[in-house]
């Protein structure tokens, strides 16, 4: 059966600033896709969960990718659930919706979209991974590591279907007209793979595919908010599908890089870089409004029922990549402002320092 992924995220308001919904809100938006999704059949399945202080809804359905009745659902539980943050007095209540009229898909209207359309395998394990205080440029280097590289993933030389390599189709995310992509084959075109992925504020992973079916692994949601807004509205907040084991990655391969704790744009006013932490799902944030988060919910899927997730990131192991990331985390703070710490200036046109410098420039004078 053709099956579709749909996952629309947004931050509709949170508890003490930026640390997480409340149970309240959760609970609105979870009910709303109940009664109006599951309930009138629109949707076979769903699963909503919290990162940060992003609200994510997954759900699956027969529909296709960008189908207007779906983005719809996810927008009017964002909707209620946001007439909920008000009432509670939530910080940022409504945050990520940015427009005031639904208009046919969530695209270019706040919430975050990873979507894809594909034949359900007889099994079908996938991975849902969600991330706050950051931006879909963090997936990069576990993209890169877990599709190319037989040093993390021996299925590149183990499997034979996976030896054929994958297309990586990579979005820059500067160029506001449209959609502005390149597709590129690995192994063949690693290193330009490479050179575009370093750059992970410009150049995004948008989806991977494998080339010895053509059948799609990876969606990540690209949105940039403040291409949207024409001003700092917060972190993009990434959400990821990923289909596992078979042609794919297994499962590991895919978690494996998130071990290094890389340090990622995001932390603290959308404004620094911070080591990236793999949490349990349902997580919240907190030192420095950080540091910047990753949950990853693993299901079995069968003709769209979902399982109960396994939560891929809450076992003994993990809790020694973050007692490191938490150490990274601290260091870099050590150095507050300076250098590496902050993100260049590019990333902070929209806030206030702009303002500043353009102030101080006036003041300069050229010695005679
Ligand atoms: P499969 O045989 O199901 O692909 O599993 C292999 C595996 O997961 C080894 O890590
Ligand atoms: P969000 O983008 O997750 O709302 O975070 C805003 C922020 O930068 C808090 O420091
Ligand atoms: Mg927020
Ligand atoms: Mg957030």
């Amino acid at each position: 059966m053709k099956m579709t992924l749909s996952v629309i995220k947004a931050d509709i308001g949170s508890i003490g600033g930026h640390i997480c919904p409340s149970k309240r809100l959760l609970e609105t938006v979870r009910s709303f896709v109940e009664t109006n999704g599951t309930g009138r059949q629109l949707i076979l399945d769903h699963y909503v969960s919290f990162t940060g202080d992003d609200i994510a809804i997954v759900m699956t359905h027969t529909k296709g990718v960008g189908h207007e009745e779906i983005h719809k659902l996810a927008w009017e539980a964002f909707l209620a659930g946001t007439q909920v943050a008000k009432e509670q007095g939530l910080y940022g209540a409504g945050q990520d919706l940015l427009k005031d009229a639904f208009s046919g898909n969530v695209r270019g209207m706040g919430p975050a979209v990873a979507e894809m359309a594909f034949e359900e395998r007889p099994n079908e394990p996938f991975l849902f991974f969600a991330a706050d205080k950051t931006d879909p440029g963090a997936y990069n280097l576990p993209l890169y590591l877990a599709f190319a590289d037989p040093m993390n993933t021996p299925g590149l030389m183990l499997a034979p279907a996976m030896a054929k390599g994958f297309t990586f189709v990579i979005m820059d995310v500067n160029y506001t007209e449209g959609d502005r992509v390149i597709e590129l084959q690995t192994p063949e075109e690693l290193y330009d793979v490479a050179t575009l992925l370093r750059n992970p504020e410009r150049y995004v992973v948008e989806s991977i595919w494998t080339r010895a079916t053509g059948e799609q692994a990876v969606s990540v949601s690209t949105s940039r908010l403040h291409n949207i807004a024409g001003r700092y509205t917060g972190k993009d907040d990434p959400v990821m599908l990923v289909r596992v084991q078979k042609n794919f990655p297994a499962t590991g391969e895919i978690l494996a890089p998130y071990a290094i704790g890389p340090f990622v744009a995001g932390g603290m006013r959308g404004s620094h870089h911070m080591p990236f932490m793999p949490v349990p799902l349902n997580s919240g944030i907190s030192y420095f409004d950080g540091p910047p988060v990753v949950s990853c919910a693993a299901f079995a899927m069968q003709q769209g029922k979902l399982t109960e997730p396994a939560d891929a990131f809450d076992h003994p192991f993990w809790e020694h990549v973050r007692t490191r990331v938490s150490e990274k985390a601290i260091d870099m703070r050590r150095q507050g402002f300076f250098g590496a710490a902050m993100l260049p200036m590019a990333e902070l046109e929209y806030t206030g320092i702009v303002e500043k410098l353009k102030k101080l420039d006036g003041k300069f004078s050229i010695r005679k």
